[in-house]
């Protein structure tokens, strides 16, 4: 099993700050009250899940829950909905037709409300523009937006109207943006003028227009106007969402969709070069993520809910655009970053709007620690009832600050382990019914099953091994888009075809409670975001003076990991700072700032085995500052020795 490390240690924490149960007050007013709950969907999955089911609305019911051919699971076969109906249309006809939707407020300070008929109508009109410019069921439709409204828009306009849409991260470069619309095939791609970052414009708009000289099939760019920024417009090509919404119909009738019928891709890193494009399908996904939103952030109709996530990445799906709309909540977006213009950004929205629940990252309360208390401290944060957490493993130290200083020692903590693949929360605690332990992110939900194994797929009760989840969940990834041998390679073979392996590692205590201890492949974990060693590598090289490279994540006190690359040079290149700092702005340009390394080391031979494999285990001791693990299977163990001494030398 390759080294992990416990991210942070309880042994820091009192022995008070060990546990802690739900308040009676919670309780009594939880939307999951009895610990039955979880004996009742274990007796029977299929039954259980029928139940969670019927709290969305469905054209024509399905005749079988679940049909699991190992290792494809499908999920409420024959059943007919839309995701759009559900999180507009169903609203609409009751009270919450007039309560707010969508709060967004700008990195600027600007403030848009939308209730639940506003952006039902905006929905609708934007799914006809779809509509119009040809776009039908089963079509992609590449989205590169900053979190502004229309980015929820557009998601729901796509499944309005069944077409599979896939959501590129605003922070891509222009290559990774040109990679995913080729992988996925697109036809449209909607985008803006720009967005804000810390006060200045990000030009997406024109990242777009070079990664598009490369994309022949995109026949279609849709605009929002965001900052004003003057940009090309290729005539025929290129349109303005203000003037095709202008123009369009005010209802579309959302298309029933299969259950099974692709929902989106959304692409996320592996251990290759290339990300792969994980699929979600529309029934499972729905019924999966409006359950566990209700059940995990115990969501109420007074409720203003703030997940702080970006609409790029999982979170910014399941949990902002399907999982609260589908419930009927309202929730605050926010543009921009935590400390633009200044650090008390966060706690000025809780205490403008009210927030009650706050669902953040580990990367960003440890950054809150390092900041101080004098900034939430300043404001009223008393409106909070709930805190969750997501992304990476959370040390105690940082659980116990966000629950005394941000909770006020009264909010329930809810750590939620998942993955892009998962599509929704599997690990976390029901607040009103399962004590938490600081850094655990407790045991699976009701319905879904986890456990520990050894590397020969051996149980492991008490101690650490890797994390697999062994039955099927509704919401999880339908496949991987254009590359089913991946699918079942990745996921499904290590222990054979009916055990789901995570890639992450963890461990279970005497009382069966889990603890994240963060991934097991060449995958790197950045403030909660996904990359692979691999593509870093690949980025490198692919500049003129790299001759190899081996890229590794180490432990980062603030954002859990931090990227690291050694490097070989090419014959009459120098390596010194202004070299390492050339290579960091090449990473930039060719995957995005969140790859950017944190160090480069140039080295003049790298740790191989004999069969020439990079052996990045012991990469991490010498970037980590450890002693050597075993180095017997190297074919020059001094290729390894002499890296540490350089490494400590300069880094000590
Ligand atoms: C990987 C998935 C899930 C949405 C955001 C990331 C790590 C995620 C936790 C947590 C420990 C966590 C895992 C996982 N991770 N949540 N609560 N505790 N680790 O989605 O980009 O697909 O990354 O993030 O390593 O495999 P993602």
């Amino acid at each position: 099993m390759p080294q992990m490390k416990v991210p942070g240690s309880v042994d820091v924490l009192l022995k008070e700050e060990r546990e802690f149960f739900p308040s009676p007050t919670f309780v009594a007013q939880a939307n999951v009250q009895d610990k039955a709950i979880y004996e009742k969907a274990a007796e029977n999955r299929e039954a259980f899940w029928a139940g969670c089911a019927k709290a969305i609305e469905w054209y024509c019911p399905w005749h079988q829950v679940m049909n699991w051919t190992p290792p494809h699971c499908k999920w409420f076969v024959g059943g007919k909905l839309n995701v759009s109906y559900n999180c507009l249309d169903r609203h609409i006809k009751t009270a919450a037709r007039n309560k707010a939707a969508l709060i967004w407020e700008g990195e600027r300070g600007e403030e848009r409300t939308l209730t639940y008929w506003d952006l039902y109508l905006e929905v609708n009109r934007f799914a006809n523009v779809l509509k119009n410019l040809g776009i039908t069921k089963g079509d992609r439709v590449a989205i590169y937006l900053p979190m502004i409204p229309e980015a929820i828009i557009a998601l729901q306009a796509c499944a309005r109207i069944g077409a599979i849409h896939t959501v590129i991260f605003g922070g891509f470069s222009a290559d990774s943006l040109r990679d995913r619309i080729l992988d996925a095939d697109a036809k449209l791609l909607i985008t803006a003028d720009g967005g804000y970052r810390r006060g200045n414009v990000i030009t997406l708009k024109q990242t777009a227009d070079k990664a598009l000289t490369e994309c022949p099939n995109v026949k279609d760019v849709i605009v929002v106007r965001r900052t004003g920024l003057d940009v090309d417009v290729v005539e025929g090509r290129d349109h303005w969402y203000h003037n095709l919404v202008h123009h369009a119909a005010a209802y579309c009738e959302p298309e029933q969709m299969d259950a099974e019928d692709t929902l989106f891709i959304l692409y996320t890193s592996g251990t290759t070069g290339k990300p792969k494009g994980i699929m979600h399908t529309t029934g499972g996904y729905l019924v999966g993520v409006a359950t566990t939103y209700r059940w995990v952030f115990d969501i109420k109709d007074h409720d203003v809910y703030w997940c702080t996530a970006d609409i790029g990445w999982i979170t910014g799906h399941s949990y902002v655009t399907y999982g609260p709309l589908a419930n009927g909540a309202t929730q605050v977006i926010f543009e921009g970053t935590p400390d633009w213009p200044d650090k008390d950004r966060f706690w000025r929205i809780i205490e403008k709007y009210g927030v009650t629940i706050l669902y953040t990252t580990p990367t960003a309360i440890r950054t809150f620690m390092k900041w101080g208390t004098q900034w939430p401290d300043a404001c009223d944060l008393t409106t909070l009832r709930l805190l969750g957490t997501v992304g990476e493993p959370i040390n105690p130290e940082a659980w116990i600050w966000y629950q005394k200083h941000i909770g006020r020692g009264h909010c329930p903590v809810v750590d939620t382990w998942w993955q892009t693949e998962t599509g929704g929360i599997v690990i976390a605690p029901l607040p009103g019914v399962m004590p938490t332990k600081p850094g655990s992110a407790t045991k699976a939900l009701p319905g879904m099953a986890a456990d520990i194994l050894t590397d020969k797929g051996e149980h492991v009760e008490v101690g650490g091994g890797y994390l697999t989840l062994t039955s099927p969940i509704p919401s999880m990834m339908q496949g991987i888009w254009g590359d089913p041998q991946r699918y079942v390679d990745t996921y499904w073979s290590r222990w054979g075809n009916r055990l789901y392996f995570t890639g992450d590692g963890a461990r279970r205590d005497e009382e069966g409670y889990l603890w994240m201890l963060g991934r097991v492949d060449d995958v790197i974990n950045v403030s909660g975001h996904r990359i692979g060693s691999m593509e870093v590598e690949s980025a490198l090289v692919s500049h003129s003076a790299v001759a190899e490279a081996a890229v590794v994540g180490i432990e980062d006190e603030i954002k859990g990991q931090a990227i690291v690359g050694f490097v070989i040079l090419k014959e009459g290149h120098h390596s010194n700072d202004a070299m390492a700092e050339t290579l960091r702005q090449h990473v930039v340009k060719v995957i995005g700032a969140i790859a950017r390394p944190q160090k480069i080391l140039f080295a003049r031979d790298l740790p191989k085995t004999r069969s020439g494999k990079i052996m990045r285990r012991l990469l991490r001791d010498v970037a980590e500052g450890r002693v050597l693990g075993d180095i017997t299977t190297l074919a020059d163990a001094g290729v390894v020795e002499e890296l540490k001494k350089k490494y400590d030398e300069e880094y000590a």
